[in-house]
């Protein structure tokens, strides 16, 4: 059978018609063969039994029996290299026309070398970096069978309730597009059928970032406009960059569940943004459409899947347990069938799978091309870049060796911590903790201490922290969430650190001695209540297999820490959902509320009665071992600026400190007076910046008629005439200002 796809596959290219059609040629030949189950078949995705799990329990299912009658197109979560080959056996020998399965996989941050979380990579604003990162998970994967991964995850949100904000690129979206093009040029490079890249996903299709309440699966509400202006940007971003699936969301949009919206998957995904690859629902959000209560039954679910142009459905059987009726009934024609199993052959096709079903993967292959010392030396670099320097009172960091350092703190010897979650392939043993780091970087000079759990206390723990403080120069803290406790279906209605951490380090500061935290969490977390007990806050997100090595990077001063927040940090859970590209209100306060407690007066402003409306750290923020400084902030033949026009921006950056660093140049934008409210800021562009001491450089940036339009009140996407604001440093609140007028 497989010379026959092979012949096939060559008369397709003798045509010499274009790779879309030649490869829509080759499945409609090939369709013409497939019965009605064989075809819907190929739009049906399952799981092992003895699979990862990534979703709730089904009923059971025999694979390979559906495999053998040629009824499985994908298999997701295959735990090892030589199984996927069996089944890709059993589909190629033992099923009637030997169609190659497609197999998928969870690699949204790396695939045996793990980089630091998405939304901690984000924080490097390294564009390039976030790609090569993908490049490399995407060939650790292709060895090991898996031809098409679930990511980039593109859903903005300002939640950190919501426990996937650790799967995104944070809360702006004109980062989260830029992050997002990147991963999928990274995972699919210059051609899919290289044995090396890999089908990406654009998920989750959509608004999923945007939960009610910020609970996981919640409903999501929203404008078409808002929808357009702050949710859709990275989605089309990914598209744009060629990404060959898309995966629908969980979440009903607008009342419609994403998996049965034709809103979604065809008048906008088809029709308008020009999408031609195919669409997964996720794990079992078909038949989840009964639960939504827009369904009465699994073949109802199928059928509106259907209707959607739902091409795949993954793991809930809906589609072959109903296809006969619907197509019986009239509901659905073969015609709408062979549209969506072709979608899913042509993907295999140009994946190279009909020429060789075994073009990716095999153990031999996989041993040898996993934890490659190149590999892993990035992955430490990139988890220095993603790091965040919070707070550095009296300059505590970076520690110059010399001093006696008291570790203390849950997280010490915890490989998860380092690895957070989606990480199925993961390898504690090669994974570096943050003691392992630090005792290789100040050999002889750490002791180590857990102090507390998580979230329990630990009888004697807190004693024996403290008497390692008062016996050391310094006492780091290793703070925050467990990796098991961030991704998927770990939503919290607090933020804030779990009390039994707190106590600990209440205590630990009360011995007197400097006190450096280091935060692992796949969230941004409430830190107001604490931040006065620490001198020194350093961001550590979950920051991958080489995360210890690279925290003592940082805390030694070997290297300066560069990252940038990409999502605001509250001061109190109560702040939540908070970001920096608020609208401005009818009553925006300017400056501070003073203290309704003294003044026993309200406000009449959109502020807190006894909070400040100010997030405790903004987008786009993060400290470095040296100071920058901006200057000299102009804006290129501003008065002679008409729509369409692109405008030219400069700035000088100068590192005035006494090292060498690095930090992200950020340009910010508000358009003052427009025909509908606009954001008091928005990100429109950005550069990564290594600047030895004293060195000095200007930065160009180019804002196009494009970064200027938006969502009008006429709904039409497009730019208005009127006086624009400008700011520029290495933060949402950089005080840096111009101003120009665009004229008609
Ligand atoms: C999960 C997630 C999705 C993932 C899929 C397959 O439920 O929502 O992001 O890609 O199932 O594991």
């Amino acid at each position: 059978m497989r010379n026959l796809f092979i012949v096939l596959v060559a008369v397709a290219c003798l045509c010499g018609c274009d790779r879309r059609s030649e490869a829509e040629r080759f499945a409609d030949d090939l369709m013409s063969r497939m019965t009605l189950r064989e075809k819907v078949g190929q739009m049906s995705q399952f799981a092992p039994q003895t699979g990862v799990v990534t979703g709730p329990e089904g009923e059971p299912m025999d694979l390979n029996a559906l495999i053998k009658a040629g009824e499985v197109g994908s298999v997701l979560n295959v735990k090892t290299p030589e199984e996927i080959w069996e089944l890709q056996r059993l589909a190629v020998d033992s099923s009637r026309l030997g169609i190659p399965i497609l197999f998928g996989h969870d690699i949204i941050h790396g695939c045996k070398v793990i980089f630091p979380i998405n939304l901690g990579s984000a924080c490097s604003w390294n564009v390039e970096a976030v790609k090569e990162s993908a490049r490399i998970a995407a060939a650790e994967a292709a060895a090991m069978g898996i031809a098409w991964t679930f990511s980039p995850m593109c859903d903005v949100s300002a939640d950190p309730r919501w426990g996937r904000v650790s799967e995104g690129s944070g809360e702006d979206p004109y980062l989260a597009a830029k992050l997002s093009a990147a991963m999928v040029e990274g995972y699919q490079g210059e051609e899919l059928a290289d044995s090396t890249t890999i089908m990406a996903c654009v998920k989750h299709f959509a608004a999923y970032g945007a939960p009610e309440a910020g609970r996981d699966y919640n409903t999501v509400d929203m404008s078409e406009r808002m929808f357009r202006d702050r949710y859709l940007p990275p989605y089309v971003a990914a598209l744009d960059a060629g990404a060959a699936t898309v995966m629908t969301s969980f979440n009903d949009f607008n009342a419609i569940p994403a998996s049965g919206s034709r809103w979604l998957l065809k008048e906008l995904l088809r029709d308008e943004l020009g999408f031609d690859g195919f669409v997964v629902s996720d794990y079992r959000a078909v038949t989840e459409m009964i639960a939504h209560g827009v369904a009465r039954d699994t073949t109802e679910a199928a059928y509106k899947a259907m209707k959607a142009c739902l091409d795949m459905e993954m793991v809930s059987g809906s589609y072959l347990n109903s296809v006969e009726e619907l197509v019986k009934e009239g509901l659905v024609s073969e015609k709408e069938i062979d549209a969506m199993c072709r979608n899913v052959l042509v993907a295999k096709y140009n994946l190279g799978l009909f020429e060789d079903p075994f073009r990716y993967g095999g153990a031999e292959r996989f041993a040898g091309s996993i934890y490659r010392p190149e590999d892993l030396a990035f992955a430490r670099s990139i988890a220095r870049e993603s790091m965040v320097l919070l707070k550095n009172e009296g300059e505590v960091l970076p520690l110059d060796g010399g001093e006696r350092i008291a570790l203390i703190g849950p997280y010490i010897s915890s490989p998860r911590a380092m690895l957070g979650s989606w990480t199925a392939f993961r390898d504690y043993d090669r994974t570096v903790t943050i003691g392992q780091g630090f005792e290789e970087r100040f050999p002889g000079k750490v002791t180590m201490t857990a102090g507390c759990g998580p979230y329990a206390e630990i009888d004697g723990g807190i004693a024996q922290a403290v008497r390692a403080a008062r016996n050391a120069d310094v006492a780091v803290l290793t703070l925050g969430l467990p990796g098991e406790f961030s991704g998927e279906a770990a939503s919290m209605t607090s933020v804030e650190l779990p009390q039994a951490q707190k106590n600990l380090l209440a205590a630990v500061k009360a011995a007197g001695k400097p006190v450096v935290v280091l935060l692992t969490t796949g969230r941004p977390m409430a830190l107001e209540s604490v931040i006065d007990d620490m001198d020194a806050l350093f961001l550590a997100w979950h920051p991958g297999t080489e995360g210890g090595h690279a925290i003592a990077d940082v805390i030694s001063g070997d290297h300066s820490p560069s990252g940038h927040l990409v999502m605001s940090f509250p001061r109190c859970d109560g702040q939540i959902p908070i970001r920096y590209n608020h609208k401005a209100t009818g009553r925006p306060l300017e400056g501070t509320a003073p203290d309704p407690l003294i003044s026993m007066k309200k406000l009449y402003k959109s502020c807190y009665l006894f909070t400040p409306d100010t997030p405790l750290y903004p987008f786009g923020y993060g400290l470095s071992y040296t100071e920058f400084e901006f200057d000299s902030l102009e804006v290129v033949d501003k008065d002679n600026i008409h729509i369409g026009d692109d405008v030219t921006v400069r700035v000088r950056v100068s590192n005035v400190g006494d090292r060498d660093g690095a930090t992200v140049a950020q340009l910010y934008m508000r358009d003052m007076a427009a025909s509908t409210t606009r954001p008091v800021r928005e990100l429109k562009g950005f550069e990564r910046l290594h600047l030895r001491k004293g060195e000095l450089r200007v930065v160009e940036f180019v804002l196009t008629a494009e970064d200027m339009s938006f969502w009008r009140e006429d709904m039409k996407f497009g730019q208005e005439p009127g006086e624009f604001r400008l700011w520029l440093g290495n933060h949402s609140d950089a005080t840096l200002e111009a101003s120009f007028t665009v004229r008609p």
